[in-house]
């Protein structure tokens, strides 16, 4: 999650800790850092906080002025000392950190176990210190070439050989890295925050760059080895500033990381070329997978709302029935669960004490439990019998959205996986969902570009008492999201209503200028819905559509339009919520409100 680097002539134990602190806003797990001391490199670390690592450091001199160090968020392997980087190889020769995940890392691992490698963590990192084992032949810098063309995913990582100690060698690839800039110093950090004690002046690492750390200088090559001629980029922002990466907001950052958490979720876990999406969490209990009776799904909140998706995919695409609840009714209701079927929790934290209950019960009778969780190593993925996590890295802002979309990806994921298996989806639609779900990140990022309109929208509505959310089918169960996000952190009272029952009731509060938010992305659905657009158009809401792009009509029945990139409708869910994420929090921004930590209302829940 972190990464820290020093090298210079001050004692670098010092200075990696407090960078580490100032990134532990972001949360983990685990803590440590490597020197290169007494001719060997020295490894201190510990699961838990910073705090943790302290004691273990202190009464220890060290003196070594070369060190990296490392916050973990676990993503392969639970929290614990072992998994806690930095890894070393198999002679104790070379240290890494790493973050990020490497899609290749079991292939890769294989390989080297072959050739006589043996490994001590569960972890994908630790083959980045065998491999550069492995290609050292005496420069650091010439090996992290080599290493770097074997691998897949994303990564940012930092490299000490014993041989060396007067140098850093660190790569990035779709995660973060810095490089600071000092006098007769310098600096690694993933984020600003751990560096602005020290410079101001950086260098901003571009993607397949490589930097080379020495006390008086820094240098920078592409994938190839050849030079690159960087700029210095002068931070500034305020530290306050630099924890939220310049957003103004944590929820905000989070609403636009979404395009980095939805591609890390889906890494390694979808092969398009060769149509394939891996599930080997699933893989191991097939049988069961194949032969169950019922899928039900349980969760709170906005994880309720990506389960009530999951429904739909899932009756859809693997033609079982499935019935969703949120936890807290779960289990009060003698619910008729029992062997051969399935209960799918769904938990950002995975702390909810309503979810854990659910799980709890649905076990006690019998049932198996799938988690979806973005914490590994939290209550619910350890007491549930098979986990699939999101990889949406820590989520900060109360009200969830990074999470919310990596979770309705792994329902894609699911659905998609065991409608495969069990035949009960057409080939065609495999196939254009698996393509679509290749190019989501890069369409959220597309629709990101919306912002704008939005806060139009949200500027003239910022004093209005209510808001009403319609769709249908899909586009229903994310208008629950969307009312749900508007209400938690605007104040605004918000109601998503299935368009078609709002004749049978709610109408009567539709009036003159009631902000109404319509999707229509559902092409079996749209001419329904154009009427029920139409039904509140005459009560003269103020209407903002939301449709694919091409849709035309929408514009002659709507006050203002956000158009979506084309991909297929069933995955419509996971673009349509971003102009209502960013509506909800421009509304609370233009109203003043602490978007980050609305009233009332904690991250993670841990009481019934
Ligand atoms: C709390 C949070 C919500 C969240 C819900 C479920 O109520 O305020 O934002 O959706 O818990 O949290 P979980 O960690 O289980 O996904």
């Amino acid at each position: 999650c972190g990464i820290v680097g020093y090298i210079g002539p001050k004692p670098a134990a010092p200075i990696l800790i407090s960078g580490l602190k100032k990134l532990e806003y972001r949360g983990y797990d685990s803590a440590g850092i490597a020197v290169i001391e007494d001719s060997h490199i020295k490894i201190t670390k510990s699961v838990g906080k910073i705090a943790n690592l302290e004691e273990k450091l202190s009464g220890v001199i060290l003196n070594a002025t070369t060190g990296i160090g490392h916050t973990r968020w676990a993503t392969h392997g639970k929290p614990s000392d072992e998994n806690a980087h930095p890894h070393l190889d198999c002679t104790g020769k070379f240290a890494v950190v790493h973050n990020g995940i490497i899609e290749n890392y079991l292939d890769l691992k294989e390989e080297l176990m072959a050739e006589g490698h043996t490994f001590r963590s569960e972890t994908d990192t630790e083959v980045l210190a065998h491999l550069l084992e492995k290609y050292y032949a005496g420069d650091l810098l010439e090996a992290v070439i080599k290493l770097q063309k074997r691998l897949h995913g994303s990564y940012a990582a930092a490299f000490l050989a014993l041989e060396e100690p007067g140098r850093i060698v660190a790569v990035r690839k779709d995660s973060p890295l810095i490089v600071g800039l000092g006098d007769g110093e310098n600096f690694l950090a993933s984020d600003i925050p751990a560096i602005l004690n020290h410079t101001r002046k950086t260098y901003i690492l571009q993607d397949g760059e490589i930097a080379e750390l020495t006390a008086n200088t820094v240098k920078v090559y592409d994938m190839g080895g050849n030079p690159v001629a960087k700029e210095i980029y002068e931070v500034t922002w305020n530290a306050e500033e630099a924890e939220k990466g310049g957003y103004a907001h944590f929820m905000q950052k989070e609403i636009f990381e979404q395009p980095k958490a939805l591609r890390d979720t889906l890494a390694g876990r979808l092969d398009a070329e060769n149509l394939e999406v891996k599930l080997p969490e699933i893989e191991e209990n097939l049988e069961f997978y194949k032969s169950l009776n019922r899928i039900f799904i349980s969760a709170c909140g906005t994880a309720y709302h990506a389960g009530l998706v999951g429904k739909y995919l899932l009756e859809k695409l693997v033609r079982i029935p499935v019935e969703v609840d949120v936890a807290s009714e779960f289990r009060y209701r003698d619910p008729l669960i029992g062997r051969n079927d399935l209960l799918v929790v769904i938990s950002q934290s995975g702390e909810t004490a309503d979810t854990l209950a659910a799980l709890r019960e649905a076990k006690k009778r019998g049932a198996r439990v799938l988690a979806v969780t973005n914490v590994v190593g939290s209550s619910v993925s350890r007491e549930a019998d098979d986990v699939i996590y999101t990889w949406a890295g820590p989520e900060i802002a109360v009200a969830s959205t990074k999470a919310y979309t990596t979770q309705l990806l792994v329902m894609y994921l699911f659905a998609l996986y065991l409608g495969r298996v069990k035949g009960t989806i057409d080939e065609k639609l495999y196939k254009e969902m698996v393509f679509g779900l290749k190019e989501i990140p890069q369409k959220v990022q597309e629709v990101l570009e919306a912002e704008d309109k939005v806060i139009e929208f949200a500027k003239k509505h910022l004093n209005k008492e209510d808001a009403f959310f319609i769709g249908r089918g899909l586009d229903f169960a994310v208008s629950l999201e969307g009312q749900l996000k508007l209400k938690e952190i605007s104040y605004i009272h918000a109601e998503a209503y299935a368009a078609g029952e709002l004749k049978h009731g709610t109408l009567a509060l539709i009036v003159k200028d009631v902000p109404v938010i319509a999707l229509a992305t559902q092409e079996a659905l749209f001419e329904k819905m154009l009427s029920n657009i139409k039904e509140v158009n005459a009560r003269e809401a103020t209407i903002l559509g939301i449709a694919f792009a091409g849709k035309k009509e929408i514009a002659k029945v709507t006050d203002e339009q956000i158009y979506l990139p084309r991909v297929p409708e069933l995955l419509a869910p996971i673009l349509a919520v971003v102009p209502l994420q960013l509506l909800a929090y421009h509304m609370a921004v233009l109203r003043g409100n602490d978007v980050d930590k609305p009233r009332n209302l904690a991250k993670s829940v841990t009481v019934e």
